[in-house]
């Protein structure tokens, strides 16, 4: 057995040779910070170590960070392997000041009438709680307007936590954090690859349950309110969260035929999960479309009224995965796309969640000159997703990036723009600041995300012989999207550029759909008997998908 020791806290861990060094740390009970889940493209799970443990450790040539960090001792934890004994020093996390939308449209009002609710009995001088028909628990004395609930977008990257008066049908308070499972795997499918590990979906899901009991407590000493009084809680959130809020294997979502076990549209015991609430308060899941539209969409087509919009109205959720849905005088159809982590700042050489000191919109002056907005005005430490989408699009603008997304040639630009094209270890680069560039690859990346979600909306208005003249409204819902401008998403090619002033961003209607689902059951059973007859477009199910793919890549 080999001996690593981890600093800065000193902790040892004995492993077989072989380990890697990200199980070592799993093992020894440390977070290395891992989106891509070893993956080995993320370059998130960087460590140093001192040049006296280099012969102790082997590094796939594959799977090498660039010469002048290898040399300050950098080496990816997910791809070392441990041949002896070695101390490692995990770097401290700065992330801080994340930028999370905690809100967003709700387009209609909605008559009071909970799934919960309390009756005060005068001759027992007692209160009967009530889920539905069912009884849940009696309480002494009149409760009976101390009631509450609450509503939790379970995103991807990201949580936020509602409490609502259940009475009132008011927002009492609300927070938000990081999800901590993004910490161990960023995207979905990573997630699902975590879940396969001994051990792995206990840990996402205790993680989970633990971050959302934190919030929920700080929310209810905030309003005044005792855990005692909220009796349901209400989970937004992609079919994948679902899966792992509710500790059900996530599997089947990541193999053919893609069927969820969760289909939403069902109660749990909250104390079953861990979810610290009252002693029988109850857990509802929306229900899903499929394995990669999910409750976060179906909460969505409420918040927006889809169902209720003459003409044509394109839905749109911009992520990792890209959901879709094509809303036509109340019929509905929907499709899903898996745009890859380029969105989420991941995968991009300096990218990264949009936190403080993430450049989040750029704009280039006549002049040539790069303007860049920074999350909490500080110094720019990397970007994220939204920065990305804004500088490409300023790029392609400028003329700097061509239609097949390559750089143009130095001697053709103007001096100023010019002069921040690099070539470094044979990449061509655009320096932004002296300490971030945008490379060819990361140019690729974000070629390979937006062309994903483009060919998805081309592929879903073909399939309902719809052009795209013919969409009266794009909406753009999701944290990220609400962070865009519509002329950026246009010159990216995002969107059809029939969409020029027909785009609004409704922010985060998983979370408003949610609080709508709280707060009225009869949408609930509206929505249960509308999700079975929303029509599944399958994108891989359409031989000419890699050509229209192709095409959307350009710019
Ligand atoms: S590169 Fe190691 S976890 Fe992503």
């Amino acid at each position: 057995m080999s001996r690593v020791t981890f600093r800065p806290d000193q902790i040892e861990i004995q492993v077989p040779p072989g380990s890697t060094l990200l199980a070592a740390a799993r093992l020894a009970g440390l977070l290395i910070e891992a989106p891509c889940n070893g993956a080995g493209h993320c370059g998130k799970c960087a460590v140093q170590v001192a040049p006296e443990y280099f012969d102790r450790l082997t590094i796939p040539p594959d799977s090498r960070l660039p010469p002048e960090r290898e040399e300050a001792g950098w080496l990816l934890a997910c791809h070392a392997l441990v041949q002896g004994d070695v101390t490692v020093t995990i770097p401290v996390r700065r992330e801080c000041g994340l930028q999370i939308v905690t809100s967003g449209e709700k387009r209609r009002s909605v008559a009071l009438s909970p799934w919960i609710s309390k009756r005060f009995m005068p001759e027992s001088c007692q209160t009967y709680v009530y889920a539905g028909e069912r009884l849940l628990t009696v309480e002494r004395g009149d409760s009976a307007s101390d009631i509450c609930g609450v509503v939790v977008d379970i995103g991807t990257t990201t949580l936020v936590v509602a409490l609502v008066d259940l009475v009132s049908g008011k927002e009492l308070a609300s927070d938000s954090a990081l999800n901590p499972q993004s910490l161990h795997a960023q995207d979905v499918l990573s997630r699902i690859r975590f879940c396969a590990e001994p051990g792995g979906l206990a840990r996402l899901q205790g993680e989970l349950i633990a971050e959302l009991n934190r919030l929920i407590a700080g929310l209810a000493a905030t309003a005044g309110v005792s855990r005692s009084w909220i009796y349901e809680a209400v989970f937004s959130g992609n079919s994948c969260m679902l899966h792992l809020a509710a500790g059900v294997d996530p599997a089947p979502l990541g193999k053919y035929p893609f069927t969820p076990t969760l289909t939403g549209g069902e109660h749990l015991e909250a104390a079953a999960l861990g979810l610290a609430i009252a002693e029988r308060g109850v857990v509802y899941l929306p229900p899903v479309i499929s394995a990669y539209v999910g409750a976060d969409i179906t909460a969505g087509i409420l918040a927006a009224e889809l169902t209720e919009l003459s003409g044509t109205t394109l839905f749109i959720d911009i992520g990792t995965n890209g959901e879709m849905i094509l809303a036509r005088d109340g019929h509905l159809a929907a499709t899903s796309t898996a745009a890859g982590p380029a969105f989420e700042g991941m995968n991009i050489s300096h990218g990264m969640r949009a936190a403080a000191g993430a450049i989040e919109g750029v704009r280039i002056t006549a002049e040539g000159e790069v303007e860049l907005d920074v999350i909490g005005g500080v110094e720019a430490t990397g970007i994220c997703g939204s920065g990305l989408m804004d500088l490409v699009a300023e790029l392609v603008s400028c003329g700097v990036v061509g239609a097949s997304g390559k750089f143009t040639p130095a001697e053709r630009l103007p001096e100023p723009l010019g002069r921040r094209i690099e070539k470094v270890n044979g990449t061509t680069l655009f320096r932004i600041s002296e300490r971030i560039s945008l490379s060819q690859k990361d140019l690729r990346q974000v070629q390979l995300a937006k062309g994903a979600i483009r060919a998805g909306i081309d592929i879903l208005l073909d399939e309902r012989g719809v052009t795209a003249a013919g969409v009266d409204r794009v909406y753009i819902a999701g944290s990220f999207g609400f962070h865009l401008r519509e002329e950026s998403l246009l010159i990216l090619g995002l969107l059809p550029p029939e969409c020029r002033g027909k785009v609004s961003f409704l922010g985060n209607t998983s979370q408003s759909g949610g609080e709508l689902l709280l707060l009225s059951h009869r949408l609930r059973v509206e929505l249960e008997l509308l999700t079975p007859l929303v029509a599944r477009v399958e994108l891989t199910g359409r031989s000419d998908f890699d050509r229209i793919f192709m095409k959307a890549m350009g710019f």
